[in-house]
């Protein structure tokens, strides 16, 4: 029987790009997306959408109504569903046993709750969320421990989710493939093909990847666990750099036309951040251990620990070079989302950016384009940063926020800060030595130096070329060819 009517539980990042797109390319098929927060919901119904998303407004605003909705009645959602993802958080556990480390799937439970107590007829049940391998078999247990409806079925298939934010939408209609893992049986081939059908309207078959559910649970997390290695292998290589005098582009350049290791995420930052980088491969460390696979555990940790140790010296390059001093200066910080193209911050290394410039009793202007004020003011009024209201000002504007300060501090590679206009940035700083700390490398060094700028990014020894060392091979760094302290 093909798909008539799909319900999606969790309206967020995942769930509501998602679901419009299926909307969009499955006219047919009513599409219902389902909340427990009332005021998200709220704004899945308004104008103003709770995420920003290149591409998703056109969409929502076009079908909406039609055949996509959104609301705060789960139950008749699900009990009218012939197939019902489950897109909830999947967080890293913040309280009790293996706080920080384990992955907190109370949210998929009390899904699977809800639909165990709700589902009428035979239901297909796809797990979008990110979860440990085998989640799936907790998901079935909890759905036939809490079903009491006779002639309720279940199938549960893994379909794990691999759009990024800020591309989300292009990724959904082009995915270089969507994995769909299923049981052996008849029933969970059927099912397969059932989900398999909606996805065919506008993905090529050959994309439309099979395997059993816990190789497609294990991928998700493998495929999130080497895209950050790969951050980290280009971010570990900019600390070589900036002490020899390499250069990381240079290098990015040359290793990523290897046809084997491919030019894609060699681009050096400040450490990578985001929703799932960090919790899913603590899951994976979690994993590991669980499965007292202790090296292969300390193997993924030390990426974690990597990007850690990247936004660290990012930080103490910025108050060193700064005569070791920035209490009360101020510092104008470009960019507070984790990436370009999104207002998500979760995780975004710009939090640690500013909460460690904070604590040093700097005074911060923070510009984002897409980020609310509200959300940056709860990111940094956490715990173990202590600022006081005149020290933090939220700008709408990049120039205002730059006027008397001593520096600039790119954290989020929003291509509008390349087109500013950097002399009138430097104009209004404060007279001195006015730096720019370009963590992402989006801007133009070179002009940026003969602009009169005192320039640091990742990964490059501009200061050495900068004329305040002497230049050419013999910088004072050479590979010494003895024992001696390097
Ligand atoms: P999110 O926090 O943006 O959205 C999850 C939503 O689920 C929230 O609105 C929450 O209120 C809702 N929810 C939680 N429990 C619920 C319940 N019992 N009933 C109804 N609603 C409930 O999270 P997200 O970024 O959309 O991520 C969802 C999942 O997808 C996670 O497992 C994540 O790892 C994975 N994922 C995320 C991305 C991404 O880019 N954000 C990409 C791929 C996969
Ligand atoms: C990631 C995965 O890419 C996606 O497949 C998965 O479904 C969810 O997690 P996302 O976190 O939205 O997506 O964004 P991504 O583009 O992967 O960037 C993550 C972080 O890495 C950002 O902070 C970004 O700025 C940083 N990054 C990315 C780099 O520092 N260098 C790069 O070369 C690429």
């Amino acid at each position: 029987m093909p798909i008539k009517r799909i319900c999606c539980i969790g309206a967020g990042y995942v769930g509501g790009p998602t679901c419009a797109v299926i909307a969009k390319k499955c006219p047919d098929i009513v599409v219902t997306v389902t909340d427990i927060m009332p005021a998200k919901i709220a704004e899945w119904n308004s104008d103003s959408l709770p995420i920003f998303e290149p591409g998703l407004e056109e969409i929502v605003f076009e079908i909406r109504g039609n055949n996509l909705f959104f609301t705060t009645d789960g139950p008749k959602a699900i009990r009218e569903a012939d197939l019902i993802f489950i897109s909830v958080n999947t967080p890293t556990k913040a309280y009790g046993a293996e706080k920080g480390k384990a992955p907190d799937l109370s949210c998929v439970e009390s899904a699977a709750r809800l639909i165990g107590k709700n589902a009428s007829g035979a239901t297909i049940i796809v797990e979008k969320s990110t979860v440990p391998v085998r989640a799936a078999e907790s998901i079935a247990a909890i759905l036939s421990a809490e079903c009491r409806e006779d002639g309720t079925s279940f199938q549960v298939l893994s379909n794990p989710e691999f759009l990024s934010e800020g591309t989300a939408i292009q990724d959904l209609l082009s995915p270089d493939r969507v994995l769909i893992g299923c049981e052996s049986s008849e029933a969970g081939k059927l099912a397969r093909k059932e989900l398999a059908d909606i996805y065919t309207r506008w993905v090529p078959e050959e994309r439309i990847v099979t395997s059993n559910i816990w190789s497609s649970e294990l991928t998700k997390l493998i495929n999130n666990a080497m895209l950050a290695q790969k951050i980290t292998c280009i971010n570990a290589t900019s600390a070589i750099c900036e002490k020899t005098g390499a250069d990381v582009s240079e290098v990015a350049k040359a290793v990523g036309m290897d046809q084997r290791i491919g030019p894609a995420f060699l681009n050096c930052s400040i450490g990578f951040g985001g929703s799932c980088f960090h919790k899913d491969i603590l899951s994976l460390v979690y994993l590991c251990k669980q499965l007292s696979l202790d090296e292969v555990a300390d193997y993924w940790q030390m990426i974690v620990d990597l990007n850690e140790l990247q936004r660290r010296r990012f930080c103490q390059r910025i108050v060193k070079s700064l005569y070791g001093n920035v209490a009360g200066k101020k510092l104008a910080i470009f960019g507070f989302a984790f990436k370009e193209n999104t207002g998500d911050t979760r995780e975004s290394s710009a939090i640690v950016v500013c909460k460690h410039l904070l604590n040093e009793q700097a005074q911060l202007a923070i510009y984002d384009p897409k980020v609310r004020e509200s959300q940056i003011i709860r990111d940094l009024q956490s715990p173990g940063c202590e600022f006081n209201s005149s020290s933090l000002k939220i700008e709408t504007c990049p120039y205002e926020a730059t006027k008397g300060a001593s520096a600039i501090v790119i954290c989020t590679e929003w291509k509008a800060f390349k087109n500013l206009n950097y002399q009138k940035l430097y104009d209004s700083m404060e007279s001195g030595a006015r730096w720019i700390f370009d963590g992402r490398n989006i801007l133009d060094h070179q002009k940026l130096m003969e602009t009169g700028f005192q320039v640091h990014c990742v990964g490059k020894a501009l200061h050495l070329q900068n004329g305040r060392r002497s230049s050419g091979l013999t910088n004072g760094h050479a590979f010494p060819f003895h024992n001696g302290d390097h």
